[in-house]
């Protein structure tokens, strides 16, 4: 178990304290120890590094990593679905799942052990985040196969905090818990904290006089420009929280409050690297690209340079000197709209959309192929204030002026009343794909 032990005067462990040196000497010992555990347990892994000529025992440095091959989705879809699992399955204590948007879930496992760690580093990231012992957090991230809200809860727990486990949904009812017990810390989608916020614009309540004190936000991408709105509409620091089921769940990544300068990857426990997309070469750090997970601790189930699809850079340390960071993610390279050649993320037109004075921030990019050419209608919702007296045609007009100067492309933009654009729970969804599939 991570060494938990911090002082009023510095909250970070014994890890968050530790020099760039020391975490290399700790994650090169700890690579080693991977690969060989995934290499002896899990024969996908080991036919796989046979195939490609690469075994545990080259491993000197942490630069060697490249020559192991990378682990993808697909991985996890043959082998459906305990098939990488590196330890008995009576050894398994929890199981969580994602759904893909295509096929069968992919299915992970932990451990006693795993779990443990799991929870130390989302208690961890809570304290990055702002929280301390003895704060009352309200976890609104799903509850069940997600593991958004057992993930939280088990962190929370870990950092001596009081758990109110509401999980998504019931707007209505949150926003009471939340006016009833005053909770300091909310951990939820930034899109259903948005959610949260007209919830109580429609009980009447100012959003800015509940208890909250420090939002950790994640599961999806999302922008400075929603960190700002949701901070001044509820006076609280948000933070950014990363993860995906496949690695851990939420914890792999945090930002620390004090900086707000991306997310500090806990390098104790996971080795990143950024490699093109394309070609799959290894970039150097502050380059863009595509983010790899190896785990370095995990038992039951091991990841060796999982391909996350997930778009970023890495950065040096900051207020963990000795961890690098990772910029906010822009987009999954799932999600990238290719329009009429220009690609596109839908965090760019998020943007845009909060830098108008009538945007609520929530907002759907449906996508549609009238004329054998492909055309994005930006449906996005007014805020009830700004709404009556909005000359629609007009801040339509601006905005898809402004896409085009800034982006490029040419888009339609219908400006929504309040309430119109669908909210989700957890995830929100972003594009409604429209065009025919290609046969
Ligand atoms: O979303 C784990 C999680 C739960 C993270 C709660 C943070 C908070 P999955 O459902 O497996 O796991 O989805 C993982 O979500 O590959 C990213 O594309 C996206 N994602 C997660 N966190 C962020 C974030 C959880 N902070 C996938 N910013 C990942 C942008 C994020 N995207």
């Amino acid at each position: 178990m991570a060494n938990l032990n911090t002082t009023d005067s510095d909250p970070r462990d014994a890890a968050e304290r530790a020099s760039r040196d020391e975490i290399i000497a700790l994650q090169t010992q700890r690579v080693a120890w991977s690969l060989r555990h995934a290499y002896d347990n899990v024969p996908h892994y080991r036919a796989k590094c046979d195939a490609a000529g690469a075994h545990p025992d080259d491993l000197r440095h942490l630069s060697d990593l490249s020559r192991f091959p990378f682990t993808t989705k697909a991985d996890l879809r043959d082998t459906y679905p305990f098939g990488l699992f590196a330890v008995p399955r009576e050894k398994i204590l929890r199981l969580h799942a994602s759904s893909g948007t295509t096929g069968k879930p992919i299915v992970v496992g932990y451990t006693r052990a795993d779990l443990d760690m799991w929870a130390d580093l989302v208690a961890r990231s809570i304290r990055a985040a702002g929280g301390r012992p003895g704060m009352m957090v309200h976890v609104a991230y799903g509850y069940g196969l997600f593991t958004g809200g057992l993930g939280a809860h088990a962190g929370a727990e870990r950092l001596g905090c009081t758990v109110v486990p509401v999980s998504g949904g019931m707007t209505e009812r949150q926003v009471q818990l939340i006016t009833d017990f005053r909770p300091d810390v909310i951990m939820v989608t930034p899109s259903y904290m948005m959610a949260l916020l007209d919830g109580f614009t429609a009980a009447g309540l100012d959003p800015r006089a509940c208890s909250l004190r420090y939002g950790i936000f994640g599961a999806e991408p999302w922008t400075n420009a929603m960190r700002r709105e949701i901070e001044a509409a509820f006076t609280l620091d948000a933070t950014d929280i990363y993860g995906l089921s496949e690695v851990m769940g939420p914890g792999v990544a945090q930002e620390c409050v004090e900086t707000k300068d991306g997310l500090h990857i806990w390098e104790d426990h996971f080795y990143p690297e950024v490699i093109n997309p394309d070609t799959g070469a290894v970039l150097p750090d502050g380059e863009k690209g595509e983010l790899v997970f190896t785990s370095l601790t995990k038992e039951a189930f091991p990841v060796i340079r999982y391909r996350t699809r997930d778009l970023t850079r890495l950065l040096p340390g900051s207020a963990r000197p000795g961890m690098r960071r990772m910029e906010k993610i822009t987009g999954r390279s799932d999600d990238m709209i290719i329009l009429r050649g220009v690609n596109l993320f839908p965090t760019q037109i998020e943007e845009m959309l909060l830098a108008t004075d009538w945007s609520a921030g929530h907002f759907q990019l449906e996508l549609t192929r009238p004329h054998r050419m492909d055309e994005m209608t930006v449906h996005a919702e007014a805020k009830p204030e700004a709404f009556a007296g909005l000359a629609l045609d007009h801040a339509a007009h601006a905005l898809a002026h402004h896409i085009k100067a800034t982006i490029g492309v040419s888009s339609h933009v219908v400006i929504h009343p309040p309430g119109a654009i669908e909210r989700s729970m957890g995830k929100a969804r972003r594009v409604i794909d429209r065009r025919p599939k290609e046969a």
